[in-house]
């Protein structure tokens, strides 16, 4: 299922006209500060100071970091109206405990963001940790100088590629004789997406281009020009410089080929 979202993004910086230390007039940008108060399903919730990029998922993310909602499918739509600076929350089936939940409230800052509602703690211990993999580590190693492959290895693992790109055992962990065969399913507000198979195999990077390659990983843009969906962080990816971006490709190159999600 998928929430219904408006899209109210609005400008980060807006422009004031300031008096300078000469006595001159001068106009500046600074962060703009909007106050969002949401209201689920039509009751008064919080309001939210924000910078207002994106309203609805920080409504949406608000909601479940406070266990009021316990997944995001429990949320109909998200109406966003700055004229009225309102978020208005429709659930599919009304919030369980909705009085007694928000009965308690802490206020931890005059933001609210800051403020905490009284279930919150309650399921923390029941939050499982991932499994553990060894020893800690203390130290990596640099990848030895000149070898590229190696290098994009490297960045890889600092880039985090194969945690999402690979497929994993019922217990968590990744299966590394199917390195990067993709299959991995995201669901979020962008409906569900699907980690690629990063391989050269025909289902996944073999007939591509560098160029191409580094396209979909610095600005989500696919082979055919399509829109690259989240959480793949093509934002963060922006500035991988080229010398890095060739590095990388080379791996994805070395990789063994796989079929889609290691299945024939
Ligand atoms: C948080 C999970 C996640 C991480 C980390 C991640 N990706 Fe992705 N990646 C995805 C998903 C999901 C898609 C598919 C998006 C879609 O279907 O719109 C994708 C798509 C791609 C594509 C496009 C392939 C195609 O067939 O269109 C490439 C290339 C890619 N990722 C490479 C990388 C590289 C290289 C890294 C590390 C620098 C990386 N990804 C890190 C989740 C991730």
């Amino acid at each position: 299922m998928t929430v219904r979202l408006t899209q109210a993004s609005a400008p980060l910086m807006h422009s004031i006209d300031v008096r300078d230390e000469f006595g001159a007039t001068r106009r500046i940008a600074i962060p703009a500060e909007r106050a969002l108060t949401v209201f689920v399903d039509k009751r008064e919730l919080v309001t939210l100071m924000t910078l207002g990029a994106a309203p609805e998922l920080l409504v949406l993310g608000y909601l479940r970091n406070q266990r009021l909602v316990e997944r995001a499918d429990d949320i109909d739509s998200i109406t966003v109206d700055w004229d009225v600076q309102a978020a208005a929350v429709t659930t599919r089936a009304g919030i369980e405990r909705f009085d007694e939940k928000t009965a308690k409230r802490v206020v931890t800052t005059g933001c609210g963001q800051g403020t905490v509602f009284g279930d919150l703690m309650d399921d923390l211990d029941r939050i499982a940790l991932p499994p553990a993999y060894g020893p800690p580590v203390q130290s990596v190693a640099p990848p030895p100088a000149g070898d590229v492959v190696a290098t994009g290895e490297y960045l890889a693992r600092i880039g985090h590629c194969m945690d999402c790109h690979t497929p994993r055992t019922t217990d968590g962990r990744l299966l590394m004789e199917q390195l990067g065969a993709g299959g991995m399913q995201f669901p979020g507000p962008w409906g569900v997406s699907v980690a690629r198979n990063l391989t050269p195999h025909d289902s996944g990077l073999k007939g591509w281009s560098d160029a191409e390659i580094a396209r979909a990983i610095r600005t989500g843009v696919g082979r055919d020009g399509s829109t690259l969906k989240p959480p793949m962080g093509f934002a963060y990816y922006r500035n991988i410089g080229d010398a890095d971006m060739a590095a990388l490709v080379a791996y994805l190159r070395s990789l063994k080929p796989q079929p889609f999600a290691g299945r024939n």
